[in-house]
């Protein structure tokens, strides 16, 4: 055996899978939970952070896509189909790909992250960008994928949701207790749903004492659950989480009642301030993973966070996704010289 065997192996047991599953496996989960020094010491707690853009795409959405492919498979169908705002698009094609079946995937056009495209393009799938945003292609997608015979890998496919529990199956692993608070991103809303089922069903188990407080964070021209009603046109820089009427609407709101937690929103701002802030501790994250940090801040600002409780924020996909953000929101930094001792020596002499 060749390592971590991925989750269904790992984790078989929590997920609805049996002799007939495939074994499939990009040796997704057990992605790094990094204690962040400098974000622990400022907000005066112990605060983690979870790194799933280690994951073999680079996003949380393989916890889920690896369930839901092998379920797809398992039930004969021969292609999977979903509306993304890149992640899941990335994650279904990789999947399909390894699985030996067809991606279809509808984007909204002009709103995906280079590095996203990239990835849906070279595993081959096939890239449908509609003129429309995300939420109006989850709807489309919501229509063709029964008459075509395709499966539905949204997270409106319960499978993406028990594939993604593990992530907090692995938090609790790791710190040998549940957190006393997770905080989170909110796109779709389905992670926040899957995190709570995780830590749900790990203490019904009797594996933990506590649940955690849950805080999702929208982006606030996003925002459509801390609004009380969709937003027709979100808008965000952080593509990822640039949706208006989340799927898992009702999941996301009973997480955070029934932990004694929030759903609030984060300006682009202060998710651009904890885009750089994350990176100080030594992990690029993409800029809708930095509505975690952008939430713990918040929170701190306004004097909400318990002296020494356990934090953990999911940094939920990898920064190299979105290079344009990183360079647009620093500038171009590079200086460029001749090649040689003097023009190096110059350059450095005065500003080491
Ligand atoms: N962070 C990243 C990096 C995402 O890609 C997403 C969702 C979220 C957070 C929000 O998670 O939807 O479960 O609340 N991305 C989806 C996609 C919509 O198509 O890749 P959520």
């Amino acid at each position: 055996r060749l390592g971590w065997p991925g989750l269904l192996a790992a984790y078989g047991e929590w997920l609805p899978i049996s002799e007939q599953t495939p074994q499939l496996t990009l040796h997704e989960g057990n992605t790094p939970l990094v204690y962040a020094a400098k974000l622990s010491e400022q907000v005066e707690a112990s605060v983690y952070l979870k790194f799933e853009g280690a994951n073999p795409t680079g996003s949380f959405k393989d916890r889920g896509m690896v369930l839901a492919v092998a379920k797809a498979k398992e039930a004969g169908k021969r292609t999977v189909i979903c509306a993304s705002t890149g992640n899941t698009s990335a994650s279904a094609a990789a999947y399909a790909a390894r699985a030996g079946m067809e991606a279809v995937i509808l984007i909204p056009h002009g709103y995906v992250a280079l590095g996203k495209l990239a990835q849906a393009v070279q595993y081959g799938a096939r890239i449908v960008a509609v003129r429309g945003n995300f939420d109006e292609a989850l709807e489309i997608v919501r229509e063709v994928a029964d008459p075509l015979g395709m499966a539905i890998v949204n997270s409106v496919n319960p499978y993406r949701l028990d594939g993604q529990q593990t992530a907090a199956f692995e938090v609790c692993d790791v710190l040998g207790q549940a957190p006393d608070a997770l905080y989170i991103p909110v796109g779709n809303a389905g992670n926040i749903s899957a995190y709570w089922q995780g830590f749900d069903a790990y203490f019904q188990a009797g594996k933990t004492k506590h649940r955690p407080r849950m805080y999702g964070f929208e982006a606030e021209g996003a925002a459509a659950i801390v609004r009380g009603e969709p937003i027709a046109q979100p808008e965000t820089f952080a593509t990822a989480i640039r949706i208006g009427n989340p799927a898992s609407w009702d999941k996301a709101v009973h997480a955070a009642d029934a932990s004694g937690g929030q759903i609030a929103s984060v300006t682009d701002a202060e998710i651009a301030a904890a885009y750089r802030l994350i990176a100080k501790e030594g992990l690029f994250a993409e800029p809708a993973s930095a509505a975690s940090v952008a939430g713990l801040l918040q929170r701190h600002q306004n004097g909400q966070i318990e002296r020494d409780e356990t934090i953990v924020c999911v940094l939920t996909g990898n920064g190299l996704k979105d290079p344009d953000s990183a360079i647009s929101l620093a500038g171009d930094v590079t200086e460029v010289v001749d090649c040689n001792f003097q023009a190096v020596e110059s350059l450095l002499g005065g500003r080491v």
